[in-house]
């Protein structure tokens, strides 16, 4: 009889033998939410599990996570005022800032990557700065801003610079501005291909960051574009990235096997709020079991040519790892 696949199947050690693709810790970046204050811990209904917290608080994770071992954050900010332009976020003193120098001067040997953009620090909700006739995103100005804020990034102490906000020639703009100020050594990894997703929901409820008017469908792209999705990472390969990314993950599978197939940097994901948040409202539900669920997805990532995955996961994957 034929038994050509079965028989490698049946001994559960020859299984792990043949196993493909492994899942790692070290894969994990794990998203924290800053803000002001002291001893805050605010759970957000949307995604259980997730909290915007206080910078002691935040220091407090870094050391949960450490035990966990998880060793890469990154970070977003809710600031305490916001305006046309996202001050805080370009303001040495703004919440990201003090972030960043809280946790690598109580743990140096955590690696701080942070999100660079302007929705959470504006008044408007938008990733720059607005062009008032077209109503939209101002690319040029808004770049000029991105290099500003990633300089506060890197004069704080961030370890990674990972820009998010889908304007043209931001790759390119913002090598040239740590370039200029120094950081050469500095790496970016960028959110290359992004799409305008309606998985992005619980996030902007976490963040503080819906737009306060249109959607961002004006620099983010259309779900429905391959062509173009391969083409954004391309031109942030040849921008100068250091790590490309595909941004949300588990509708997008397709489109991080073909950026794998046609770039040559590292690739990382973001397993979106979205993502985590179904699983969630599922496991709740009762209807799926919400750890291999959970685990099968992060396997997904990495065959379909995941590098690094986002993951508000990243603590529940880790404790099952170390099992
Ligand atoms: C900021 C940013 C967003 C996310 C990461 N960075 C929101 C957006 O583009 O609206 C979404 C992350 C998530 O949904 O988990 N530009
Ligand atoms: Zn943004």
């Amino acid at each position: 009889m034929f038994s050509r696949f079965r028989r490698r199947r049946i001994n559960p050690v020859l299984r792990d033998l043949l196993q493909e693709t492994h899942l790692s810790v070290n894969d994990l970046i794990y998203p924290l939410f800053a803000r002001s204050g002291s001893g805050i811990k605010t759970e957000v209904s949307s995604m259980p599990g997730v909290f915007q917290m206080s910078i002691d608080e935040i220091v407090k994770e870094c050391s949960t996570l450490k035990t966990l071992g998880i060793y890469s954050v990154i970070l977003f900010g809710i600031p305490d005022t916001k305006d046309s332009v996202g001050s805080d976020a370009m303001c040495e003193h703004g919440i990201i800032a003090q972030t960043i120098r809280a946790i690598k001067s109580a743990h140096p040997e955590m690696f701080v990557v942070t999100d660079l953009c302007f929705c959470e620090y504006t008044d408007h909700g938008h990733c720059g700065v607005l062009d008032p006739v077209l109503e939209t995103v101002d690319n040029d100005i808004t770049l000029d801003n991105l290099a500003k804020q990633a300089l506060i990034h890197a004069k704080a102490g961030a370890d990674m610079i990972a820009p998010s906000g889908m304007m043209d020639g931001m790759m390119g703009a913002i090598r040239r501005g740590l370039d200029e100020g120094g950081f050469v050594n500095l790496p970016i990894m960028s959110y290359s291909t992004k799409f305008a997703s309606a998985y992005y929901g619980p996030f902007r409820d976490v963040a503080e960051s819906s737009p306060s008017f249109g959607d961002r469908r004006s620099y983010q792209m259309n779900p429905a574009n391959r062509e173009e999705a391969i083409a954004e990472s391309v031109a942030d390969e040849r921008e100068g990235a250091d790590i490309l990314m595909v941004k949300p993950a588990l509708a997008y599978l397709d489109i991080i096997r073909d950026v794998k197939n046609h770039t040559h940097l590292p690739l990382a994901v973001y397993n979106v709020s979205g993502e985590y948040a179904m699983l969630k409202a599922a496991a709740k539900a009762g209807v799926i079991d919400y750890e291999r669920v959970m685990m099968e997805t992060m396997i997904a990532f990495k065959r379909a040519g995941a590098d690094i995955i986002i993951t508000y996961h990243a603590k529940e994957v880790a404790e099952v790892l170390q099992k």
